[in-house]
């Protein structure tokens, strides 16, 4: 007997130090719970390899002051979701896909509560909007060279007053996403109809010439359906086969707790498309070949350095803005036609890359920067 109940106790001692990691999603009517399942499925699994308990958790069934949680695991033999009993998470993930529902008043709340609770740790508290990133990189002078021209877009006048320097513009809803609403504006004085607007549709752009600011600022409201914007200078992208191109730069904690690259992608824009994103006619592209094309093998090179530590000093920067912990964040950077590196956007829940390599690391970094995490919270326990 005494045997056995020591044998239970080492067992349960065992598991109970066994980390626990939960993926913060929505629930769904249908579907269970929201967000990209196949990303959770290689979550949970790489998650097992380095010896995390792994699942997924709705907002509701989140219960902070709960032993144990319901959530959802992949039954990789049935390939199905299943629901069962989990242990409370150490760390929370936060993957709600959508803005919308993180605006949610419920969801809200249950992210306040968890960043106010000392036995969660919370990855990601939130999505970034286009325009608080520009505000947060302009304060600093390591990240003011980096960042195009932006303003809110809110008055005609305003709008002109920008295009006497820039004669180029694009327009983005500043809580947008894979080049929703984007638009791009280039005046050319010497055409009868100099305004030229251009609006990203599924894979093309619509092209629209008008002869007054007046005129392209009414047929910019009606497109910009109440969404609040941002304009911003236009940048002259580096070329590939006269398609222009950008770089997408996943930076995450590591194993250190310190900012990594965990790697940098390129993706070449469609033919008749103003942005790369590849479900709009763009393409994954190797960032290396790309720029020796465009730069020559030795300015090339140099330029990849020049990514590489800007894209950290920007991490650096945003950290420091948002007054929040982060974990990761994917970063559009572009590369214009004379070298110089342009900040664009910042994404606070970084799509699946699909360079293998890059995904591998961006799944294991998660847990090694988890373990970190934990490793210091129970060093700090014991020491106090
Ligand atoms: N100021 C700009 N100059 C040139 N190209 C831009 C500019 N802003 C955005 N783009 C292009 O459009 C793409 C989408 O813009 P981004 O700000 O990332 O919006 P989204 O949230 O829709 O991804 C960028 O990756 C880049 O290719
Ligand atoms: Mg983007």
């Amino acid at each position: 007997m005494g045997i056995v109940l020591q044998a239970d106790t080492a067992e349960l001692e065992i598991q109970s130090k066994q980390p626990v990691l939960a993926i913060l999603t929505v629930d769904d009517e249908i579907q269970m719970f929201r967000g990209n399942r196949s990303n959770f499925a290689d979550l949970i699994q790489a998650g097992g390899e380095h010896g995390f308990i792994v699942y997924v958790v709705t907002v509701k069934q989140l219960k902070l002051t709960r032993k144990q949680l319901d959530g959802f695991t992949f039954d990789a033999s049935t390939e199905s979701w299943v629901m069962q009993k989990f242990p409370f998470p150490d760390l929370i993930y936060n993957r709600i896909p959508l803005r919308e529902d993180e605006l949610l008043p419920e969801v809200k709340q249950k992210i306040a509560a968890c960043m106010k609770n000392p036995r969660v740790k919370l990855f990601n508290p939130a999505f970034f909007n286009k325009w608080s990133l520009f505000k947060w990189l302009r304060m600093s002078k390591s990240t003011q060279p980096f960042i195009p021209t932006t303003r809110r877009m809110l008055t005609q006048g305003g709008l002109g007053k920008m295009m006497i320097k820039h004669k180029f513009l694009y327009l983005k809803p500043i809580s947008g996403k894979a080049g929703k609403g984007i638009m791009t504006i280039q005046l050319q004085p010497e055409k009868p109809l100099p305004y030229r607007l251009k609006i990203q549709a599924d894979k093309k752009s619509i092209t629209y010439n008008c002869g007054t600011i007046n005129k392209l600022w009414v047929r910019i409201k009606k497109e910009s359906t109440g969404e609040r914007y941002i304009a911003q200078q236009g940048i002259q992208l580096a070329s590939f086969n006269e398609r222009s191109f950008d770089l997408r730069a996943l930076v995450q904690k590591n194993q250190r707790g310190q900012w990594d690259i965990s790697g940098i992608g390129a993706r070449v824009a469609g033919s008749l498309s103003i942005t790369t994103h590849v479900p709009r006619g763009g393409s994954i592209d190797d960032p290396e070949k790309l720029l020796i094309s465009a730069f020559g093998h030795e300015e090339a090179r140099k330029l990849l350095v020049k990514t590489h530590n800007t894209a950290l000093t920007i991490a650096k920067q945003i950290e420091r803005g948002s007054r929040r912990r982060l974990v990761e964040m994917s970063l559009d950077l572009g590369v214009d036609q004379e070298g110089n590196i342009w900040f664009f956007e910042a994404n606070a829940k970084p799509m699946k890359f699909d360079e293998p390599d890059i995904r591998k690391r961006s799944l294991d970094r998660i847990f090694q920067y988890g373990h970190y995490v934990l490793n210091k919270k129970a060093g700090k326990k014991g020491a106090v």
